[in-house]
């Protein structure tokens, strides 16, 4: 018998946001993966390590972060490898995801390796979405709005013109991209319908209007909430 695939969303960073299937999984696994950067702690394994037993193999995917080399296939390739290897030998694999799997995840490089030839079940996790909007008091849309989620990585033409007609608007990755896109809210006059979160869910959350972020301080972990009506129900 083969061992399953999964794909756990371990939520936003609080560990009591992961799901109760998520956990009951993950404690079941006898290998569990997860991406980590090229040196230095994963985060989502530190979200749920507290219920890691040594007795759990461990695979830590680490991939290089300079956008050049991304995806980094080479890693995704030998990561497959070594999950398939341990699912052919019978043993269930838990591939740990921040947030959600399929909101962004790195999860989906192995998946587009490994969910033709075998098993892999998704358990959905709360993304970071959910999870600021919620850290913000801030709800993402409502009726007939329609919302966007936009990297910060776009250039500055995109953002903008992307953002010209937006209702709703999430930005995401903004780390180093931060000041190009509070420039861009700027020019469009939204200043005061954004709000930036970082680390939603942590200890460490902070909540702030754009104008009082200091843009080197921002992390990888934040995003820009955006609202033409200053969030739904205000
Ligand atoms: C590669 S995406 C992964 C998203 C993840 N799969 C999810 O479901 O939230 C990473 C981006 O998600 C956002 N993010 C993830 N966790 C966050 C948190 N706790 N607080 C704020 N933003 C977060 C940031 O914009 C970050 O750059």
């Amino acid at each position: 018998m083969t061992g399953k695939i999964l794909g756990l969303g371990v939520g936003p960073g609080d560990p009591e946001l992961i799901t109760v299937k998520a956990l009951r999984l993950l404690r079941r696994a006898a290998v569990v993966a997860y991406p980590a950067p090229e040196t230095g702690d994963s985060f989502a394994r530190a979200v749920v390590a507290r219920w890691i037993v040594p007795s759990q193999i461990e695979i830590a995917i680490r991939v290089p972060m300079e956008s050049a080399r991304f995806p980094a296939e080479a890693v995704y390739d030998a990561a497959a490898r070594a999950i398939a290897e341990h699912a052919d030998a019978g043993r269930d694999v838990a591939v740990l995801c921040q947030g959600d799997p399929f909101f962004y995840g790195s999860f989906m490089y192995l998946f587009a390796r490994l969910a033709d030839a075998r098993r892999v079940e998704i358990v959905p996790g709360v993304s970071s979405l959910a999870a600021c909007a919620a850290a913000a008091g801030w709800p993402l849309a409502s009726r007939d709005e329609a919302l966007i989620v936009l990297p910060a990585t776009l250039g500055e033409e995109q953002l903008a013109r992307r953002l010209a007609d937006a209702e709703a608007a999430a930005i995401i990755k903004l780390g180093r991209h931060f000041a190009k896109v509070r420039r861009v809210v700027a020019q469009l006059g939204l200043s005061s319908s954004a709000r930036y979160i970082e680390r939603a869910s942590l200890a460490s959350e902070r909540i702030l209007l754009l104008d009082d972020v200091a843009p080197e301080s921002v992390p990888y972990f934040s995003m820009i909430l955006l609202h033409r009506r200053g969030g739904a129900s205000r």
